[in-house]
């Protein structure tokens, strides 16, 4: 049931500080990471020389967040890839690989024939699922099960949380086992995970700022986006849900590459969000969004309480988000953005849980 709620996507908004909180707790043993719980022995994730993460959608979009927390703390390199295309670009698969797949549903063809795929070539399979019991999770060696509960909105929300969540707790398995974190730093690291539930809590109970902006862009066709780094990864995954369930056309783009191109697109009123969230490239992420907003862009600033903004009042709208340490941004960002998405699609009084063309299933390839 919706519980009190017009559409299950509110609800599962709702639901993510449970999620998450319920899929870390589950993996931590003495203050650290523990996946003997899943059935995972320590040495998978230390024997392999290539990491690749698969998956479709937001799924795929949570990958991303891995590959750049696991370069910044473990010191370790990933691919990310659609699942649809790794089936045919002949990637590297052998016995000194691991493949992470991740999907919600676990059903999702194109996800479970790359893990067929890379089963065939040797390669060590783990699976980041929602879903028990599900086609992938059968197929992969290991599963680490997320629990986020039924997700019933077409649109994913507290599944992707939850996944993103996981990256968090695999960084540290894999950083401590190959010596790039002490037991300390793991420690310390999960400590602030741990607070990742509340600080989700509160980004929810700023839904009615939300609301507000979700107004300013209710009447336009087109969107673009721009952060850069883990603000890059979050802005990709909120654009998609504004297209999604909203049907605005929005672009995610890399705050730096806009300039390569893109940026002639941009003309008098343009709504341009941009996220900026991160410390050491807040500079660079305000720069480039200075430059669409000379070009008549109207300019809404997702960021980071703390970091500081001459001229404030020349930005079209300015959104304060929740200071948290840099790494763990994504998880306010992405409330944020999931906000956005929703009142924009029910302002429109669209079907928000099920929006055209699409299913909550993907099986076919
Ligand atoms: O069940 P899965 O996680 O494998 O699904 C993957 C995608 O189809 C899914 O995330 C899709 O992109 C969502 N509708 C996005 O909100």
């Amino acid at each position: 049931s919706k519980n009190g709620y017009p559409f299950f996507m509110e609800k599962e908004i709702a639901e993510q500080p449970k999620a998450i909180k319920d899929t870390i707790e589950a993996r931590i043993t003495d203050d650290i990471v523990d996946f003997s719980k899943d059935g995972i022995p320590e040495e998978v994730f230390k024997n392999f020389q290539r990491l690749y993460f698969i998956g479709c959608g937001t799924a795929m979009h949570s990958g991303l967040v891995g590959k750049s927390l696991l370069q910044q703390f473990a010191g370790a390199y990933s691919n990310v890839e659609i699942a649809s295309e790794f089936i045919y670009d002949n990637p590297v698969l052998d016995e000194n690989t691991l493949v992470i797949a991740i999907s919600q549903s676990g059903e999702t063809i194109d996800t479970l024939e790359a893990v067929k795929m890379a089963k065939k070539m040797k390669a060590t399979t783990i699976s980041i699922i929602n879903v028990r019991e599900s086609s992938i999770a059968k197929a992969s060696d290991y599963v680490i099960y997320t629990n986020a509960g039924p997700e019933i909105a077409v649109a994913s929300t507290k599944a992707y949380s939850v996944q993103v969540a996981v990256m968090y707790l695999l960084t540290v398995q894999i950083a401590m086992i190959n010596g790039k974190m002490t037991l300390e730093e793991g420690k310390a690291f999960i400590k602030k995970l741990r607070k990742i539930p509340d600080v989700v809590e509160e980004a929810v109970k700023n839904r009615e700022t939300i609301h507000n902006i979700s107004r300013k862009i209710i009447e336009a066709k087109d969107l673009f986006m721009l952060g850069r780094g883990l603000d890059y990864s979050a802005i990709l995954e909120g654009s998609l849900k504004l297209k999604e369930i909203s049907y605005i056309h929005s672009e995610a783009y890399s705050s730096g590459e806009i300039k390569h191109g893109t940026i002639a697109l941009i003309t008098q009123d343009t709504p341009v969000i941009a996220v900026v969230t991160q410390n050491k490239l807040a500079s660079k992420e305000l720069s480039n969004a200075i430059e669409v907003r000379s070009r008549g862009a109207k300019v809404i600033l997702f960021v980071k309480d703390g970091i500081k903004l001459e001229n404030e009042e020349e930005w079209y709208e300015v959104v304060r988000l929740r200071d948290v340490s840099d790494e763990f941004m994504i998880f306010p960002v992405t409330v944020a953005l999931q906000l956005l998405a929703y009142y924009t699609s029910l302002d429109k009084g669209l079907d928000v849980d099920k929006p055209r063309n699409l299913a909550k299933v993907v099986t076919v390839e």
